[in-house]
């Protein structure tokens, strides 16, 4: 009997982690795997071209879950995969990330007494105003599994009392995806469509409640990137909580700045492999410039990927308009050339696929699984 997995996704960041997972898992041939889309995200850029951009198989279930407060859109999901569960009856359950399908699924399983997989795990900003952190604590504390990207995760999960047969560091799934897709990323027409010519240019991407919720906040970060735009022209694919947040303000952008909608896996890589600079409040682009050794500056007071800080191309910027600039001057003086962390190499799915065999007593491991010992 194979083992029957069942994987969850529901946005954006969550789909170039369960891709290499599920393939992964097919190619091993010891597992049967159901892949449920929760609908958190359904716009075709946030979801659907991610899908296209990412050969993933269209998904067993889809629950169109779709937009709400946390407490509706965490509730629906959680009333919705529960029949799912009832009836799929999986051996286990594959949690990726930190957004609220996935804690909603977490906690779906536990409580039908499903083993619960989490990857990505242990990883803390200690910032509990961040939707997310509350999303990875409560996914940890009650997955029985945990797969982690880098160190921090594996010390951050033991301070939390999870012994350490449970925690497996296997590497980064977001950058399987990236090497995957970068040869035909770079096929892209992008640069074209945008008549970039070459000349050096920045990337923009803002989308956390903290920063483009408060006007005011927002407001000030725009006076930061318009300073850096007169130095080197800046693009901004716009998530849709930005984009309402940015009509709302009714200031103009310097024509330095360009506005699109969000782009697609290929398209945004593509750009990103091509950019002097990325500004970002996003957790999985401070991995994705570490791995491609573009400098990055983070739009945030702190960050839950250390390693990028210690190893790769990171900074933090701060919120402020004066630590914005600051960190830029720095980075224009002091580029950060940076290192990849370990396991960033394009095998963290078959690392997964081993920690999982190994936890469930499935056959061999398919390859030398790497104990957290190891780097104790
Ligand atoms: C969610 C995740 C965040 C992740 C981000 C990536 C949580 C708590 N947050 O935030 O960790 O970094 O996805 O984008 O899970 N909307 C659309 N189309 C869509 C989906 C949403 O227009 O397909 C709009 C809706 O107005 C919605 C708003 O965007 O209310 C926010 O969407 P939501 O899924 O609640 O959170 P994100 O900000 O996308």
């Amino acid at each position: 009997m194979k083992h029957k997995i069942l994987l969850v996704a529901g946005a954006r960041p969550n789909f170039m982690k369960v891709a290499p997972l599920l393939r992964s898992l097919l190619a091993d041939g010891e597992f049967s795997p159901v892949l449920v889309h929760t609908g958190q995200h359904y716009d075709d850029h946030l979801s659907g071209c991610f899908f296209r951009d990412l050969a993933i198989p269209d998904p067993d279930y889809h629950l169109g879950v779709g937009s709400g407060s946390h407490a509706q859109q965490t509730a629906e999901i959680m009333k919705r995969l529960e029949d799912v569960l009832l009836t799929e009856k999986p051996d286990s359950v594959a949690v990726v990330g930190d957004v609220n399908s996935t804690m909603a699924a977490a906690i779906d399983s536990s409580k039908l007494g499903i083993p619960v997989i989490h990857v990505e795990a242990g990883l803390r900003s200690f910032d509990r105003s961040m939707p997310e952190e509350i999303n990875r604590v409560i996914t940890d504390a009650i997955s029985d599994l945990l797969l982690v990207t880098e160190e921090s995760g594996r010390r951050n999960l033991r301070n939390e009392g999870i012994p350490d047969s449970r925690i497996h560091l296997v590497g980064n799934l977001m950058i399987d995806s990236l090497r995957q897709s970068l040869a035909v990323a770079c096929r892209s027409d992008i640069l074209a469509r945008l008549s970039i010519d070459g000349q050096p240019f920045g990337l923009i991407t803002l989308h956390r409640p903290s920063n483009v919720d408060s006007r005011a906040h927002l407001q000030e970060m725009l006076l930061a990137l318009a300073e850096i735009s007169r130095s080197m022209p800046l693009f901004f694919p716009v998530h849709p909580r930005t984009r309402a947040q940015l009509a709302g303000l009714g200031a103009s952008l310097p024509d330095s700045i360009t506005l699109t909608e969000p782009l697609g896996y290929l398209d945004f890589l593509c750009l990103m492999s091509r950019s002097s600079l990325v500004l970002t409040d996003s957790g999985g682009i401070q991995e994705e410039t570490t791995a491609l050794g573009i400098p990055c500056i983070t739009l945030r007071e702190n960050t839950e990927r250390p390693v990028t800080i210690e190893q790769g191309t990171n900074v933090l910027g701060g919120t402020h308009q004066e630590t914005i600039l600051a960190a830029w001057r720095n980075v224009l003086e002091k580029p950060k050339r940076g290192s990849i962390p370990p396991f960033w190499d394009g095998s963290a799915a078959s690392r997964c696929v081993a920690a999982i065999k190994a936890y469930f007593g499935i056959s061999k491991p398919a390859a030398p699984l790497v104990s957290v010992a190891a780097f104790a």
